[in-house]
């Protein structure tokens, strides 16, 4: 059967924080980067299954780390499992400072997208994604674990 590596999925978008953005304490309002999460995790389904992709759900998003007015926010996103119609995306959103560059985590995310057919129906979801190390080959499966692995699975 034919795979795709979760690399092939991997979606990166680059914003600046403006002061349309912003929320009461000057700071990214949350609203708008869970729709930079969706956005960006939506591109990496559709590269993953090549059809319309729809938000089925946003299983967790945590906040780390405020995103100050005018510094950049960095999104990443890959797919990280298929199932039969359904995909679970993983998206890591980084803060980088305007004034010194350095980079911080601020958010991560976990969603589930679901492929549709011509008619806008579940379409069955024929690759499936591998990724080179499996979560089941770390020591201690937990939901902790995979975030941290997902968090340094890739360079940015
Ligand atoms: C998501 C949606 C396509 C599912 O359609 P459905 O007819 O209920 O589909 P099914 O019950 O056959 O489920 C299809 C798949 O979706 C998954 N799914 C359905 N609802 C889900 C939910 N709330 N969370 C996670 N997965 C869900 C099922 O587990 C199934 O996955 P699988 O095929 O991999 O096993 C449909 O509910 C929908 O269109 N929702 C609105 C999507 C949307 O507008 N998103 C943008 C939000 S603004």
């Amino acid at each position: 059967m034919e795979k795709k590596y979760a690399r092939d999925s991997i979606t990166i978008k680059t914003a600046q924080i403006l002061p349309p953005d912003t929320n009461a304490l000057g700071t990214l309002f949350g609203g708008k980067l869970m729709a930079y999460i969706d956005d960006v995790a939506a591109i990496a389904a559709v590269r993953h299954a090549r059809t319309t992709c729809v938000t089925a759900s946003t299983d967790s998003v945590d906040f780390l780390a405020s995103v100050n007015l005018w510094d950049f926010v960095i999104l990443e996103a890959f797919v990280t499992s298929t199932h039969k119609t359904s995909m679970e995306i993983f998206v890591k959103a980084l803060t980088e400072s305007f004034g010194t560059g350095e980079k911080k985590v601020c958010a991560t995310a976990f969603l589930t997208f679901v492929a549709l057919d011509e008619n806008n129906k579940p379409t069955p979801i024929f690759t499936p994604v591998e990724i080179r190390l499996t979560l089941a080959s770390l020591p201690i499966s937990s939901v902790m674990v995979s975030v941290s692995f997902f968090m340094n699975a890739l360079p940015l």
